[in-house]
C-alpha cells in the first residue's frame, strides 16, 4: 500500500514539475538541505557530546589483548603497577578505559612493538574502483594496529573525507585546510606535523581531508609545470619524513583514482593493501589498476629515474558475500592473478559492519553488540586475523629497515 502511495505521489509532483528545468540555484539549496541533513543525523548518533566515545574494555577483553588469562590481570591488578580500571556502578564489572587498556597491551606485548632505533612502516589503502572498502579497511587497520600497542597516524587523503568522518568529524564543517594535506600540495610547509590532530581514540593521531583537497588535482601539475625539479609525486612522502620517528604505523586513505594524491600516497607507502570484492566487476577493475599504475610507475622510472620498491603488496579479499555462487569463480581468478599476494583471510560481507557504518563505526567501536554475537564474531575475528597478518609484515618491516641501515 505504501509503495502504491509513493508512486502516485511521485507521479503527481512529475506531472506538477512539468517542463520546469531544475536551475543551479537549485542545485545550490539541495546540496544546503543535505549538508544539513547529515549534520542532524551526526549530532544525533553522536549524542550527547556530538563527538565519538572510545569503546571500553572488560577484564576478558583485556586479557584477550595482552595475550594473558583472566587470573594473570586479576594478580597484576593486585600488584597496583598497570592501570586498575574502574569498577562498574554496581561493582560487579571491571572495566578499563580504551587508554588503560593501551598501557596495559604496551607492556605485555612489548616484543611486537617497534624495535629502538625503528620507523614507521607506512601503508596506502588503494584500489582506483570505488566502494570496495579502502575506508573501513584503512580504519579497522589503525584501530587493530592501535588495540596492538602501536602509535598510528592516519592519513586522509581522499577529498570525500569519508575516513574523517569515521572519526566523527564533518569534513566540510570541521576541517580548516590546514589540518589537510592541503599546506604541503602548496608547498606552504615541508612537514605534515602542524596538521596533525588528535582524535578521539588513544593511540590514533589524525590528518583530515574535505572536498578543499581537490585542488591537489591542479595544484601539483601546475607547479611541476613552474618548476622542472619540482617532484610532484615525492610531496607527502617528503612531508611524512620529519614525523616517521614519532609514529609505529602511518595508515594512507586514497581515492578511487589514479590521482595526483594517490600517487603520492603510493610513493610514500612501504606496503600497499589493495581490498578487492570477488565479483567480476571488481576483478576486471582491479586489472585495470594494475595496467594503469605500473605505466605510471614505469614513465615515472624511465622520465625521472624514480626508484620506488615496495616491501609487501596484499590484496585483501574483502566484502566476500557467502550467499554469492559465482564469489568462487571469481576468488579462483584473484588467487590464480595474485597468488601469493592474496592475504590467506576473507572479510566477509556482514552486516555489523554495514549497520555499524551508518553510526560512523566499524567492528572494534562496539563495546557490547546489540545484534547476533556470531554474527559480530565471525566479523571481528576475521577483522583481528588482517590486523594480524598484516602486524607480521609490518614487523618484517622494522627489521629490515634496521638491518639496511647497519
Ligand atoms: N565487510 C563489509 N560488509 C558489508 N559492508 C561493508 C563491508 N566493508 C565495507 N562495507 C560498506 O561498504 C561501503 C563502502 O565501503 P568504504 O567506504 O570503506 O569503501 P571505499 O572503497 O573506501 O569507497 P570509496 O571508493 O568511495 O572511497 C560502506 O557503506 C561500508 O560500510
Ligand atoms: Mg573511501
Amino acid at each position: 500500500m505504501d509503495t502504491v502511495k509513493t508512486f502516485l505521489k511521485y507521479m503527481i509532483a512529475q506531472t506538477l514539475s512539468g517542463s520546469q528545468k531544475i536551475e543551479i540555484s537549485d542545485i545550490v539549496d539541495q546540496a544546503e538541505r543535505a549538508a544539513q541533513m547529515v549534520n542532524q543525523i551526526r549530532s544525533r548518533m553522536l549524542a550527547p557530546n556530538a563527538e565519538k566515545s572510545p569503546p571500553v574494555f572488560s577484564l576478558t577483553q583485556l586479557a584477550n589483548l595482552c595475550g594473558i588469562d583472566k587470573g594473570q590481570v586479576s594478580y597484576r591488578i593486585g600488584k597496583g603497577d598497570l592501570p586498575t580500571g574502574q569498577l562498574n556502578e554496581k561493582g560487579s564489572r571491571r572495566e578499563f578505559s580504551l587508554s588503560e587498556a593501551r598501557t596495559w597491551v604496551r607492556h605485555y606485548r612489548a616484543s611486537h612493538l617497534r624495535p629502538e632505533g625503528g620507523r614507521a612502516v607506512t601503508l596506502a589503502i588503494g584500489n582506483f574502483k570505488g566502494g570496495v572498502s579502502k575506508t573501513t579497511t584503512s580504519m579497522v587497520l589503525a584501530q587493530g594496529m592501535s588495540l596492538r600497542g602501536h602509535r598510528v597516524l592516519v592519513i586522509d587523503a581522499d577529498p570525500q573525507g569519508s575516513l574523517t568522518t569515521l572519526f566523527g568529524i564533518m569534513p566540510d564543517a570541521e576541517v580548516t585546510e590546514q589540518q589537510t594535506i592541503a599546506p604541503l600540495v602548496y608547498g606552504e610547509t615541508s612537514s605534515i606535523r602542524p596538521s596533525i590532530q588528535s582524535t578521539y581514540w588513544d593511540g590514533i593521531d589524525l590528518v583530515a581531508a574535505s572536498s578543499t583537497l581537490f585542488s591537489a588535482e591542479f595544484v601539483l601539475p601546475s607547479r611541476q609545470m613552474k618548476d622542472p625539479e619540482f617532484q610532484f609525486w615525492d610531496v607527502l612522502n617528503l612531508g611524512l619524513e620529519d614525523v616517521r620517528d614519532e609514529y609505529d604505523v602511518i595508515i594512507i586513505d586514497t581515492p578511487p583514482a589514479l590521482s595526483y594524491v594517490t600517487i603520492n600516497a603510493f610513493m610514500a607507502a612501504d606496503g600497499l593493501i589493495v581490498p578487492l570484492p570477488p565479483n567480476a566487476l571488481d576483478f576486471a577493475s582491479s586489472a585495470q589498476f594494475w595496467s594503469l599504475f605500473s605505466d605510471l610507475a614505469s614513465n615515472l622510472v624511465e622520465s625521472a629515474g624514480v626508484v620506488k620498491s615496495f616491501d609487501f603488496i596484499h590484496v585483501l579479499l574483502a566484502r566476500v558475500d557467502s550467499a554469492d555462487v559465482a564469489s568462487d569463480v571469481v576468488r579462483s581468478w584473484i588467487t590464480a592473478t595474485y597468488a601469493e599476494k592474496v592475504l590467506p583471510v576473507e572479510i566477509p560481507k556482514t552486516a555489523v559492519t554495514s549497520s555499524s557504518s551508518a553510526e560512523f563505526a566499524t567492528v572494534y567501536d562496539i563495546s557490547r553488540y546489540d545484534g547476533s554475537m556470531k554474527t559480530y564474531s565471525r566479523a571481528r575475528d576475521a577483522y583481528d586475523r588482517v590486523n594480524d597478518l598484516v602486524e607480521v609484515s609490518i614487523k618484517n618491516c622494522w627489521a629490515r629497515h634496521l638491518t639496511e641501515e647497519v
